[in-house]
């Protein structure tokens, strides 16, 4: 089986660890779980970046030593991963020895063949995102990012990047799902054909970095150590046979080659995608299989800032939830790739929906009373299997190959939308077979065959979901009777078609308290207290505020979904529910501010209709009232009217909005009539 290597990017330690690390930690324990149950060599790493400016000049400020600061900082990521649940093989800390041995060796590879050469450097450096920017990149910045950004004068090496770019782009040519998402590949090989420039790879003005080999006047610049630990941490580069991690997980260029992804985020791609294979072709090493670059999450709407109090740190999640649930809220709210919202009321919704109602119930159903009355609590066989049965089969067959596939390319919300197509079924099969009244009619041999397959459905969810819930699959496991999963290499243990059948009748169940307890409301309300999840979003609001973070926070929730991830995970609706909803087409005729709010513009618009209507919309902060006038809008126009700062509103207008370009009202490219449906 092809060895699997999966890492997570490496956590800056200037800063305690939050729930958009554990978003990347998690998603690469999902996939290494999964890889472990289809029996590949697998290894799953994670860890912490410890050098560089930032982290340098925060031990100053804090009055510490910098190893001594990040020898406290490191530990509580590895607890956070732990906490949730997190089984990686490695975790790996850019001050370590064993690293930097290893980044100096790279070093020196591609100083002899002369790649690193030395010069000097003048322009900027963004501290905060550790990163040289030009002039272009530097009037993009935030204002925030911006005032920490700095000039630098110094002498450097530079890494010979300018060389690498056809090299780079007959890579991608040859890789075509080098990067994923693929309009993230299309961002990268557009940026690589702009043309490349030298980069800096090492800095004199501070001295908290890996020294460079035979100038200790400078160290390395702290991306070039960090990207490295992804081969450090299997003992590489090396040669043949002296590291025999590095002999299996890294590939070499051979068609049994090790598959390497790398997880990042959106933010970190051009680094992983360019910078990073660059030096390794560069070196004569293999770059790694893919890098996947995850989005970003929002919380309550709002970017992730302490700045907002909203900095949210996952033990206090884990606590409330337990670790499960966690997982699983992440891997199914968002699709992976895109940007997403971490809501806590939301995560309720699913818990008690999904996970109670959903698995939770199937497993009461039938284990806790059924059973345990008519059979003694022992799985019976079943006897004749009819059409309801075989279509059951067909379902889990379907749903264990589609989940199986979308693990495969990195979708984890698409595998789960597969597993629960299982859950669905499996309930549905309950109601329609309706085990209790066969119980009543004395009919045991319908009750065993229905029980059976309930309870093996059962079984096959206790595989499909163990990567997303281990601890909860496990529980589940132990009350079905059946043995633990031990993800051995060499042993596929994911369902397959032919595998129906595998729970031997006669096991003996055991019933223990449901899986997914309900929470009252009053706990549930105690609980979104605790964790800070009902503060109003303005009290939330810096007085002084990012140009991106205002965009996201005034988005209106009701006028602009986040289609960009809720789309995927919404159950499909039919055709006759789509049209209840009346979209016309709307052309603005006045538009002006409503007094006293920051947010909303009354809106005359002209729907066809004999007077126009008014509608407000709450999307003041990113148009001006008076550019609104003229433009054709999709309106819904049959809402049920609603008061907002004493005004009705006879409609909405539909917007969008994602993190990195903020709202956008729906318009038209022609100029269809007003009033015109539209589907
Ligand atoms: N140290 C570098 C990575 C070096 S990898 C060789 C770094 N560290 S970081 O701690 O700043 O960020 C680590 C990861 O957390 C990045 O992938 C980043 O995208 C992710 N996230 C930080 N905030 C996030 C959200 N709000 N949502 C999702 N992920 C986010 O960059």
């Amino acid at each position: 089986m092809r060895p699997f290597y999966v890492t997570t990017p490496i956590y800056y330690v200037n800063d305690k660890p939050h729930i958009g690390h554990a978003y990347s930690t998690v998603a690469a324990d999902v996939l290494a779980r999964y890889a472990k149950l289809r029996g590949r060599p697998t290894r799953f790493l994670t860890g912490t970046d410890e050098h560089g400016q930032k982290i340098e000049e925060k031990a100053k400020e804090l009055g510490k030593d910098p190893q001594a600061f990040v020898d406290v900082m490191s530990p509580p990521f590895r607890d956070a991963f732990v906490e949730l649940g997190c089984d990686f093989d490695d975790y790996i800390r850019t001050t370590e020895p064993r690293h930097e041995e290893k980044v100096q060796e790279l070093w020196k590879i591609l100083f002899a063949k002369g790649d690193i050469y030395l010069g000097d450097y003048e322009g900027w450096y963004s501290v905060a995102d550790e990163s040289f920017i030009t002039e272009t990149e530097l009037k993009a910045l935030d204002e925030v990012t911006r005032s920490k950004v700095v000039r630098v004068k110094e002498p450097s090496y530079f890494f010979k990047l300018s060389a690498y770019g056809d090299a780079l782009l007959e890579f991608y040519e040859q890789n075509p799902t080098f990067v994923q998402p693929e309009g993230r590949f299309n961002e990268v090989k557009a940026f690589v054909k702009e043309g490349l420039r030298d980069l800096s790879v090492s800095r004199t003005s501070f001295t908290w970095g890996i020294p460079v080999p035979g100038d200790d006047a400078h160290v390395m610049f702290v991306w070039f150590d960090a990207l490295t630990n992804y081969m450090s941490a299997l003992g590489g580069p090396a040669k043949e046979g002296e590291a025999p991690l590095y002999d299996r997980f890294w590939p070499h260029g051979g068609s049994d080659d090790a598959q390497v992804v790398h997880i990042v985020g959106k933010d970190i791609l051009r680094f992983h995608a360019v910078f990073w294979p660059a030096f390794l072709l560069a070196a004569g090493l293999q770059p790694p299989t893919q890098v996947f670059a995850h989005g970003w999450l929002t919380i309550n709407g709002e970017k992730m800032s302490k700045r907002f109090g909203n900095f949210i740190p996952p033990g206090p999640l884990v606590e409330a939830f337990g670790a499960d649930v966690v997982r699983y809220y992440l891997m199914r709210e968002v699709g992976f790739g895109q940007d997403g919202d971490f809501a806590h009321k939301q995560v309720f919704a699913r818990y008690h929906g999904e996970l109670g109602n959903g698995l939770g119930n199937l497993l009461q159903r039938i284990v806790a009373s059924i059973l345990k009355n008519e059979f003694g609590g022992a799985v019976p066989a079943p006897t004749e299997i009819g059409d309801e049965e075989r279509e059951l089969v067909a379902v889990a067959e379907k749903s264990a190959a589609v989940a199986a596939h979308h693990l495969d390319l990195v979708a984890p919300h698409r595998a789960l939308d597969a597993i629960f197509e299982l859950v669905a079924a499996a309930n549905r099969y309950v109601d329609r077979t309706a085990p209790w009244a066969l119980a009543k009619a004395g009919d045991k041999e319908r009750l065993a065959t229905v029980c059976y397959h309930v309870l093996e459905s059962l079984r096959w969810l206790s595989v499909m979901l163990a990567p997303f819930l281990p601890s909860k699959t496990a529980d589940l496991r132990a009350q079905l009777g059946v043995s633990a999963l031990t993800p051995e290499e060499a042993m596929d243990q994911w369902p397959k078609a032919g595998d129906f059948g595998g729970l031997p009748a006669g096991t003996l169940t055991a019933p223990a308290a449901p899986l997914f307890p309900r929470f009252d409301p009053k706990t549930e309300a105690e609980i979104l207290e605790k964790l800070g999840a009902n503060k109003p979003a303005e009290a939330a609001k810096p007085a002084k505020k990012e140009k991106k973070v205002e965009e996201k926070k005034d988005a209106p929730k009701a006028e602009a979904p986040k289609t960009d991830d809720k789309s995927e995970a919404s159950a499909p609706i039919a055709f006759d529910d789509f049209v209840k909803v009346d979209l016309r087409v709307g052309l603005i005729l006045e538009a002006e501010a409503v007094p006293k709010s920051d947010k909303l513009v009354r809106c005359q618009i002209d729907l066809g209709e004999e007077k126009p209507r008014q509608v407000l919309a709450g999307i003041r902060k990113h148009y001006d009232p008076e550019a609104l006038v003229g433009k054709r809008v999709v309106v819904v126009a049959n809402l049920a009217p609603r008061k907002m700062m004493g005004l009705e509103s006879h409609g909405m207008i539909l917007a969008a909005s994602d993190t990195d370009h903020g709202l956008s009202v729906l318009g038209l490219e022609k100029e269809i009539t007003p009033g015109t449906r539209v589907s």
